[in-house]
């Protein structure tokens, strides 16, 4: 049942007695909960937002509405990790209780300065004419975890702009701090643009960043700056994108452009194509941070805005994905799984097995929650795949075509449906790689992310199949292919 927008705009206090128990009472109950992944006690999480290291430790927050599983008023909830594995629940984070975040605390970054964490953010307020006004804010928190507001650092969206202004990114490069913001500009075309600090209270409006792009849908929401290898990185949420030929397929996009890095004085960044950063179904706004041994981290919301999922009738919407983290090589971003994952690693299995013209059911290897390691190698079928949580009439299927050189994720069958008007696959070009094609897959209850070729494409999606559906099938069609298959049980995470 859609709440209204009175019910979706109250705040926890507002809530009836024992309201948001009784969804998270619902929430236990789902089939569909996660084991390994930071998911919402109840209620509807989205964008990651102040991802970093702070005092000893990971902090991750999240965009959370606690009444409900639509979008309604936000918070940040907070999390927070030694290890970027084992996530412990801190609570609320920054509650939409002034008049600069009356309609919510929206996304925004971390930094660090003087000991203290500062968290930037959008607060979303409205008039009563429903019209949207953006402040953003700063709320700082000391190293016992204890968060206060500080007045709004901009309040006024320059001119050329309209309201829909928001998700402040925050670094530091010398003496200054900067921040990219998504915006709109007044001729309904999506950008980002610059501010700069001295002290991350008095903020400068540096321009819109320059790039070959000046039509490009018509919001980029959740921009995010950083350099690797000594060039630009710019990832950014770009909304009324099209799709074309196989990109693009979700209602709203994530992807990056790498460039030579960001001219800070004029903001020209010179930049290559936008590239998708997951070819899977649910992926979106996601945010990097620099870990303290210079790796640098990504984490996405494993969602979509505007998508029922099954689950939001389960008093819960949505996760997290897994940290990843983010390599130039070659002049090509890719993306693999945090190595600190292998401690979840339980139980391992292998099989060795050439498939030939046939689809094989394993007998030694089966489950809901698992990593896995699949090499294809000698591969003279015309398709080659692996079927995961095959059950009665369910299966999800991910398979490669040599010849197109392409990689496709089917969930048409993978259970309860979702998304259907933005069809049912997904697919990516990938090249061979020395012959074979490896994927790296993380399963978990109601979800899969693909890391195919040692992070050249990535495809993540939610899944919700019956929880007896366990089954893991090989198959090669029109010849054979060798299979070389490891997994391993994944030890749920410690209780939060
Ligand atoms: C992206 C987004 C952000 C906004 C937040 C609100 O999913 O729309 O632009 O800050 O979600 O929850």
């Amino acid at each position: 049942m859609k709440m209204s927008r009175t019910q979706l705009y109250r705040t926890l206090d507002q809530a009836d007695v024992g309201e948001w128990e009784a969804l998270k009472v619902l929430a236990d109950q789902s089939p569909w909960r996660q084991t390994f992944h930071i998911q919402p006690e109840a209620g509807l999480l989205n964008d990651p937002n102040g991802f970093c290291f702070f005092n000893g430790e990971y902090h991750l927050f999240y965009q959370w509405f606690p009444l409900g599983t639509q979008h309604g008023i936000k918070y940040w909830y907070h999390t927070s990790s030694t290890d970027l594995v084992h996530w412990r629940n801190q609570g609320i984070g920054i509650a939409p209780d002034t008049i600069y975040d009356s309609h919510g605390a929206y996304s925004g970054s971390a930094i660090e300065k003087d000991n203290l964490l500062y968290l930037m953010y959008t607060g979303n307020t409205r008039n009563k004419d429903w019209k949207r006004y953006p402040f953003q804010c700063i709320a700082v928190m000391n190293t016992q975890g204890h968060i206060s507001k500080l007045p709004p650092v901009i309040e006024h969206v320059p001119d050329g702009y309209s309201d829909h202004f928001r998700d402040p990114k925050v670094w530091q490069d010398g003496e200054y701090y900067y921040c990219v913001i998504g915006a709109q500009r007044i001729n309904h075309t999506g950008c980002a643009v610059m501010y700069r600090s001295p002290d991350l209270q008095t903020w400068t409006f540096q321009g819109e960043l320059q790039t070959f792009l000046p039509s490009f849908g018509y919001m980029w929401e959740c921009p995010d700056y950083f350099e690797l290898n000594q060039q630009g990185i710019l990832l950014f949420s770009p909304q009324g994108i099209e799709p074309f030929a196989d990109s693009f397929q979700n209602i709203y996009q994530s992807g990056y452009m790498i460039g030579t890095p960001l001219d800070l004085n004029t903001c020209e960044f010179d930049h290559g194509d936008f590239c998708e950063l997951d070819h899977g179904f649910d992926f979106y706004a996601p945010q990097t941070t620099l870990a303290p041994d210079g790796r640098r981290l990504l984490v996405g919301w494993l969602g979509m805005p505007e998508i029922d999922y099954p689950t939001d009738h389960q008093g819960w919407a949505h996760c997290l994905t897994l940290p990843r983290e983010l390599t130039i090589e070659q002049g090509e971003l890719r993306q693999r799984p945090v190595q600190e994952l292998t401690q979840l690693r339980g139980q391992r299995y292998h099989v060795n097995h050439t498939v030939d013209n046939q689809h094989h059911l394993l007998s030694s290897m089966q489950g809901v929650q698992y990593e896995m390691l699949v090499q294809i190698s000698d591969i003279q079928a015309t398709r080659i795949g692996i079927e995961l949580r095959v059950g009665n009439n369910e299966k999800t299927v991910l398979y490669y075509q040599p010849e197109l050189e392409k990689l496709t994720l089917d969930r048409s069958l993978s259970g309860q449906p979702l998304a259907l008007e933005y069809g049912t696959t997904r697919s990516c070009s990938l090249s061979l790689d020395e012959g074979t094609v490896t994927l790296h897959l993380f399963v978990d209850t109601s979800s899969i992310e693909i890391f195919a070729n040692d992070g050249r494409k990535v495809l993540t999606a939610r899944i919700f199949p019956q929880p007896d559906s366990t089954g893991i099938s090989l198959f090669a069609e029109d010849g054979s292919a060798c299979f070389d298959v490891t997994q391993w049980d994944l030890l749920a995470k410690e209780e939060q």
